[in-house]
């Protein structure tokens, strides 16, 4: 089902992208007028600006805002000076796939990045792949989005690591560290990667020997989750893991208190938000996510990235800052390397990424074009984020 939904959107995107250049003669004309000036290159960013998930696509922007002007002030690409283009898709994954059309056909970006969310970033890509235009998502961890089938998408990368490791890492940490052993889920169903680390999170449990008593869902923008949290109550897990977004695993932390449940809840990176906080109140005292980096690294990359961040944005950047970072940064630096500036060349370039200095760890893209890199635990204490322990792949 959710492979039937992810290839009626990317049909309808090649629609939309097929219908604007029928439907408007004038479209040519438009679109020459709308293209990059010669002396700039284009990037293009599918983003999340507004909706349940704003703060995904807020801190992305800002991020990759950073690095295109300092990449500016070192003297641009290839001569050329670099501008970013950016779509709201307000969170839903249609949205990002016109968003990606329009960026790629109508403004002739040379590079995409997004989007932050699995769903999101599966619509994007067989848009793409079609139009051999590199996108390169920061954060989607979901494994099926550099994906087609069995075979890897040409033109699909990331430069974060994948939910077979996530899943793995929230289910040793519980079961090894906390030293569980019975758990229940809470599952966003209509999300690719809430569904994917659930899955993961359940078999690594299972295979160590833990009991999940119970696997619920529910779908995002639910604002009542009493039903299901009372069938887990009932089964007397030691943990939730909700494997979700922050504004909903808030509410549920929230909700969960309200039954009487103590124990911690667990997630992953879907968790970080400064949002998450300010909605929970400290109901998720106690819980532990997983993550792709933690602003209390003291590493001097990363402690200069936050001070740039802070001193630019005024808060402290989270992991999809630090990623966003990290994916502009491996967009330049592929585009100084690529032999030219057409889609082909930038992506054999960004295939070629070896051991890529980010602030969000080294990055070497593997055959499926997924970086393999550490993930960290993160306690909440007090309502406030607390860096807990690094986990090697
Ligand atoms: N990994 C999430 C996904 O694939 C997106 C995400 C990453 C959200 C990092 C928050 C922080 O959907």
């Amino acid at each position: 089902m959710r492979f039937a939904r992810a290839l009626t959107v990317a049909a309808l995107a090649l629609a939309v992208a097929g219908c604007e250049k029928k439907q408007e003669p004038a479209a040519a004309g438009k679109q020459q007028a709308a293209a990059p000036a010669a002396d700039t290159i284009l990037i293009g960013h599918v983003a999340s600006l507004t909706g349940e998930q704003a703060t995904f696509g807020e801190s992305t922007d800002n991020a990759i805002k950073l690095a295109i002007s300092e990449a500016n002030a070192n003297g641009g690409v290839k001569g050329k000076k670099l501008a970013l283009k950016t779509y709201d898709d307000q969170g839903k994954p249609e949205e990002a796939a016109v968003a990606a059309t329009r960026l790629i056909v109508q403004d002739k970006v040379a590079v995409l990045l997004g989007e932050v969310a699995s769903s999101r970033s599966l619509a994007i890509a067989p848009i793409a792949d079609t139009n051999k235009v590199p996108q390169i998502s920061p954060t989607s961890t979901n494994p099926r989005v550099t994906k087609d089938g069995d075979k890897t998408r040409p033109y699909v990368f990331r430069v974060c690591f994948i939910d077979p490791f996530q899943g793995t890492v929230m289910a040793k940490f519980a079961h090894e560290n906390l030293k569980l052993k019975r758990v229940a889920i809470l599952r966003d169903v209509g999300n690719d990667y809430s569904v994917g680390l659930a899955d993961y999170f359940s078999a690594k449990f299972k295979e160590l020997g833990g009991e999940v008593v119970s696997d619920q869902s529910f779908k995002a923008g639910d604002q009542d989750f009493k039903a299901q949290l009372t069938a887990i109550k009932n089964k007397n897990p030691q943990l939730i893991y909700v494997p979700a977004y922050y504004t909903d695993v808030a509410l549920i932390g929230r909700q969960a208190r309200e039954l009487g449940f103590k124990g911690p809840l667990a997630g992953g990176d879907g968790w970080d938000s400064a949002k998450l906080y300010e909605i929970a109140q400290g109901a998720l005292d106690g819980s532990y996510f997983s993550n792709h980096y933690t602003h209390e690294n003291p590493d001097p990359r990363v402690q200069n990235f936050v001070k740039k961040y802070k001193d630019t944005y005024g808060s402290v950047p989270d992991a999809l800052a630090a990623l966003g970072y990290d994916a502009a940064l491996v967009a330049i630096d592929s585009m100084k390397r690529a032999t030219d500036l057409t889609g082909p060349a930038i992506r054999d370039a960004i295939e070629k990424t070896k051991d890529f200095h980010g602030v969000a760890g080294n990055i070497t893209l593997d055959e499926n074009h997924n970086a393999v890199k550490s993930a960290v635990v993160i306690g909440i204490e007090k309502n406030t984020p607390k860096y807990v322990t690094t986990v090697e792949p």
